[in-house]
């Protein structure tokens, strides 16, 4: 018993605290994109930068920040990996240069995470993981915050939902550029792409950039597509994919199944099979998928924490 919390136990009580304390690194992550400061840090003329240039950064556009607060931040991201840290050779003082993961929070990156780790400050996103226990895995009624339907927030709450639909785009600009590489031969032949639940467009957006003889239909709930862009060769419909699909060669679905249980699901592939052709029609779905135990890609690519 005695060596029980010994020197060997350290790995593990570190492990055990990085996990208790997990919500922090989230939390200083979205400060930091909420802030720019991976921009500052990834579009410098010359880095490393001081703690005292990426106040002088923030202070040009905002209150001036607390500089001590700002230099453990940068610490704590640094040892996270997120920024690299050493010393300025005239000063001695900590400096910080980019890294290939402060890259994927830059919100002017082509290819950013940034909108995602945005969505971190919102109440209705954050408020059912407080409820886990109870509401998820019990599946006890009248728990704090109850089952929401997120799309009746989304329509209810403009601001969210804009934000909502921003972590989206964000998303399938990263996801489509896999999926095209590998599929665009399969879009070719498609002369009428619907996309289900394809949010504000971004994944036809990427179809018809790429693919000129392929026409897209946006479809999604009414208060999505009306905030949606417009986009040449793409019409947004809206409408709920409960009640009927518009029509075409082919169906495209990313990251809708996988919101509804099983029931839902028929309901909506039901509806996908009474409008498309049964020999020439194309059902496209691209989701997240189940991979073996110790798959080094799944364990890479965090697909359980979206599973729960
Ligand atoms: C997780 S998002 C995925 C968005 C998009 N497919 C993507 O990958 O970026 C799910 C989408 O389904 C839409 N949705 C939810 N319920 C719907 C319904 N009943 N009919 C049509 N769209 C719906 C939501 O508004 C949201 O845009």
């Amino acid at each position: 018993m005695a060596g029980e919390h010994n020197v060997p136990d350290l790995e593990s009580q570190i492990r055990a605290w990085q996990a208790t304390t997990a919500l922090v690194y989230t939390m200083s992550l979205h400060c930091a994109v909420e802030l720019g400061i991976p921009d500052i840090v990834n579009e410098a003329p010359a880095t490393p930068l001081r703690v005292s240039r990426i106040a002088a950064a923030l202070r040009s556009t905002g209150p001036p920040p607390d500089a001590s607060v700002l230099h453990r931040l940068m610490r704590f991201l640094a040892h996270k990996g997120v920024f690299a840290e050493c010393l300025d050779p005239t000063t001695g003082e900590p400096a910080y240069a980019p890294t290939l993961i402060s890259r994927w929070f830059s919100r002017r990156s082509e290819l950013s995470l940034a909108s995602v780790v945005l969505l971190q400050k919102w109440g209705f996103q954050a408020s059912p993981w407080h409820d886990l226990a109870e509401r998820a895995v019990l599946r006890r009624r009248g728990s704090k915050h109850g089952k929401q339907d997120l799309w009746a927030i989304t329509a209810a709450e403009p601001e969210y939902s804009a934000a909502f639909n921003a972590a989206m785009v964000g998303m399938s600009s990263i996801a489509m550029r896999a999926v095209t590489a590998v599929y665009k031969s399969g879009f070719e032949e498609i002369r009428t792409l619907v996309d289900v639940g394809g949010g504000t467009g971004a994944v036809l957006k990427a179809i018809t950039e790429l693919c000129p003889s392929v026409r897209g239909i946006n479809f999604d709930l009414p208060h999505v597509v009306a905030a949606a862009p417009e986009c040449p060769r793409v019409e947004h419909v809206g409408g709920s994919m409960f009640d009927g699909i518009p029509a075409g060669d082919a169906i495209f679905m990313k990251l809708v199944l996988l919101c509804f249980d099983d029931k839902d699901c028929l309901r909506i592939l039901k509806n996908c099979q009474k409008v498309i052709q049964q020999k020439s029609g194309k059902l496209i779905i691209v989701d997240n998928r189940g991979g073996r135990v110790g798959d080094r890609q799944r364990r890479l690519s965090g697909r359980h924490e979206e599973n729960i």
